[in-house]
């Protein structure tokens, strides 16, 4: 039996900056953005979205498609959670209408969560082929205004059905994972914003790229060769490239070849969007699925990547007629239909959206009818409301 992603939905608020007007407001060269970090435009939340109604809109554009009876399991991979005790996958339930038998936690690793999710999810779904699980990454990337992280931040959400028969990946067993307590990149809880040595965290990254990834190999007796494209954690395009040209050194012309443009298709909605931690890796294949060239029973391997620090790689087979199971233009529409912010504009809703609204204040929201939004607190309870 086969289990893997069924369904892929995804959600990105809708806002954005331009990088070419950060680049001139923080007097930067734009191709240090543009061509050195890899990045064109990255989506800003305002306060009225965040890792819980952004993981709602991304599920919600194929909840219709699920059977909510046969749904066992929820799991939210995030490190924008909105209460220190109670999991953001409790008020996603409440709003998807899952039934009380379904168990739901959320998951904190860095942007590792949603893998971790994903492997709980994959391994539930095989003793358990009746059941389906949903697992959503959702995060705003903040590192605060005039940082070295600025350019590197985004938010959205991505939202995977895992089931028997999927329609989209079968993930193929196996895995290799590797750990390190390092500080890299963390976010205090009396802060808002994450704390990065960015050049100490790529250097872990491709450090840890580099060990999964063999370990795999040699695990499962395959080469690169055999890998039609390789995915990775996304929280800049660059750093992505820089572990792809490690796994094409030395592959002959073809493969690299191969390996390159996948990849450059992998990256095209992360260009856009910015960073989104936990799903960063899930819009990578949501992109290379939709953009890139691929035929049924591909291997499409998986580096994840969570600071702290957890990597992983695992693998996925791809289906036929992946594609019908997916809407290439919604996702583009998603992107598309956002509005460029002027840097004043961006930099006065970044500031509102580190303070949580005064108590019984009740906030409006400015997206499209049907999606979900924050609405403020009442007595200290979060309220979230379909616009
Ligand atoms: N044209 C083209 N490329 C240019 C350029 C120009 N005019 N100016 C600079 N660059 C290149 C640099 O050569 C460098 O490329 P390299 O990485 O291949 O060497 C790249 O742009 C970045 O320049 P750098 O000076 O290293 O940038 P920085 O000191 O501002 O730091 C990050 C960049 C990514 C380290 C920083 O934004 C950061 O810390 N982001 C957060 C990272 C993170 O979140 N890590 C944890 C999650 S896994």
């Amino acid at each position: 039996m086969q289990v893997g992603i069924d369904q892929i939905g995804f959600y990105t608020p809708n806002k954005y900056v331009d990088m070419l007007d950060l680049a001139h407001a923080r007097g930067v060269e734009p191709n240090k953005y543009l061509i050195g970090i890899g990045q064109s435009k990255m989506s800003v939340a305002d306060q009225s979205q965040d890792a819980v109604s952004m993981g709602i809109n991304a599920t919600l554009s194929y909840i219709n498609k699920v059977d909510l009876e046969q749904v066992g399991l929820l799991i939210m991979g995030t490190e924008s959670g909105v209460d220190q005790s109670k999991s953001a996958s409790l008020f996603v339930k409440s709003a998807l209408k899952l039934p009380p038998e379904v168990r739901t936690f959320e998951i904190k690793e860095a942007c590792f969560g949603m893998t971790a999710g994903i492997m709980v999810a994959r391994d539930y779904v095989r003793l358990h082929p009746e059941h389906s699980a949903i697992v959503i990454g959702s995060d705003i990337a903040r590192y605060g205004l005039k940082t070295g992280g600025e350019v590197t931040q985004g938010a959205g959400s991505v939202s995977v059905l895992i089931k028997a028969n999927p329609r989209i990946l079968a993930l193929t067993s196996g895995h290799s994972a590797y750990s390190a307590d390092i500080n890299d990149f963390w976010r205090p809880n009396n802060s808002a914003v994450a704390l990065v040595d960015g050049k100490y965290s790529t250097e872990v990254y491709l450090d840890f790229f580099q060990r999964t990834f063999q370990a795999y190999k040699s695990k499962q007796k395959m080469t690169t060769a055999d890998f039609t494209a390789i995915l990775y954690h996304l929280p800049f395009v660059k750093m992505g490239l820089k572990a792809n040209r490690l796994a094409v050194a030395e592959q002959d012309a073809k493969t690299k070849k191969r390996l390159e443009e996948n990849f450059t298709a992998s990256t095209l909605y992360s260009k856009q969007v910015g960073n989104i931690y936990t799903a960063s890796l899930y819009l990578g294949l949501l992109s290379l699925l939709e953009n890139g060239t691929l035929s049924a029973a591909d291997t499409i391997g998986l580096f994840s990547y969570g600071s702290g620090a957890m990597g992983e790689f695992y693998a996925g087979k791809v289906m036929a007629n992946y594609e019908q199971a997916l809407n290439k233009v919604a996702d583009e529409k998603m992107i598309a239909r956002r509005q460029q912010l002027t840097i004043a504009d961006y930099e006065q809703i970044f500031k509102q959206a580190l303070q949580l609204p005064a108590d019984n204040i009740e906030l409006s929201s400015d997206e499209a009818p049907g999606y979900w939004y924050f609405a403020g607190t009442k007595n200290h309870v979060r309220q979230y409301q379909r616009k």
